[in-house]
């Protein structure tokens, strides 16, 4: 029998653990660990995303600081507020939604972000350090993809993960993170991505397949090995099928024919983008301990 993947219920656990945690901090301390999440524009999925990191720090919590900028607002003004906020001894993590308005040069944006309070673990001084092997705030998705990989495909060593993308946000990091040596990972990795004539050589290899291509269905069932542990990425507003005056949100895995075959696979959604938060706010709990150690 197959089993999915439970996202839900894993990051609900984690949620509730690190509820506790923030309790014992403010005994301590006196005060409570605390997010900034800054939003540019008008985006309605960026802005659906803004709202539930809100409520996800509610629960555990959190502090909470939003910053919901029109779309007219220029590099300098953002820049400014990120450095209001590097100097802002309540805020322990800073998020800036992406992607910014074309205008804005999200690099800058990245780079001026004081890199102990990077909880998305995109600023180059934490991408290097992940790919050193050193402690660093890891990147939100690919620290939830190694969370459920470490619950569900049992002993990963030596284990070959196959990662379908190659974006910064995903599958650049995903891939390095599970190659490292150390017990929540030693993966032997592949990166395949568009340039590959035929991403199913590589795909049907895989012990773990980790699909973050950004297309809706790229993986069907027979691009995949029998008894993978298939972890599903993709987020992707379609036409439904069933009623075409409706949407519906698909995976970049064809869900139905690739089930069969796996041991274990995420379904979307439910699967990967639950973790996400939970461990935005994991990453806010430990920037927060280790400013205050
Ligand atoms: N946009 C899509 N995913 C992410 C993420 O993980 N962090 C930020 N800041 N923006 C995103």
């Amino acid at each position: 029998m197959t089993q999915i993947i439970d996202g839900k219920k894993i990051s609900q656990e984690i949620r509730d653990s690190l509820k506790a945690r923030v309790a014992e901090l403010k005994k301590k301390y006196n005060r409570v660990p605390g997010l900034a999440v800054v939003l540019v524009g008008d985006d309605p999925a960026s802005a659906v995303y803004v709202r539930m990191k809100g409520k996800g720090c509610d629960e555990v919590g959190l502090k909470s600081f939003q910053h919901i900028l029109p779309e007219s607002t220029n590099e300098k003004e953002l820049l400014d507020l990120v450095e209001g906020l590097n100097n802002n001894p309540e805020v322990n993590g800073i998020l800036v939604q992406l992607p910014l308005p074309k205008h804005i040069n999200e690099l800058a944006v990245i780079n001026a972000i004081n890199p102990d309070k990077d909880v998305d673990g995109f600023h180059p001084v934490n991408t290097g350090k992940m790919v050193n092997g050193d402690e660093c705030l890891l990147p939100c998705t690919p620290a939830g993809i190694q969370e459920l990989i470490c619950r569900y495909a049992g002993d990963i060593k030596g284990k070959h993960l196959v990662v379908v993308g190659r974006s910064n946000i995903v599958g650049k990091p995903v891939a390095n993170m599970m190659y490292q040596k150390n017990d929540r990972a030693n993966c032997v990795v592949t990166i395949c991505h568009t340039a590959a004539p035929d991403i199913s050589v590589y795909t049907k290899q895989a012990d773990i397949l980790v699909v973050a291509a950004g297309k809706p269905h790229v993986v069907t069932g027979s691009m995949v090995k029998e008894g993978a542990v298939v972890i599903d990425v993709g987020v992707n507003r379609i036409p439904d099928p069933a009623d075409n005056t409706k949407t519906k949100i698909v995976g970049d895995v064809e869900f139905d024919s690739a089930a069969p075959k796996a041991k274990a696979i995420t379904p979307v959604p439910g699967g990967v983008g639950p973790m996400t938060i939970a461990m935005l706010l994991s990453n806010t709990v430990k920037a927060f301990e280790q400013q205050n150690s």
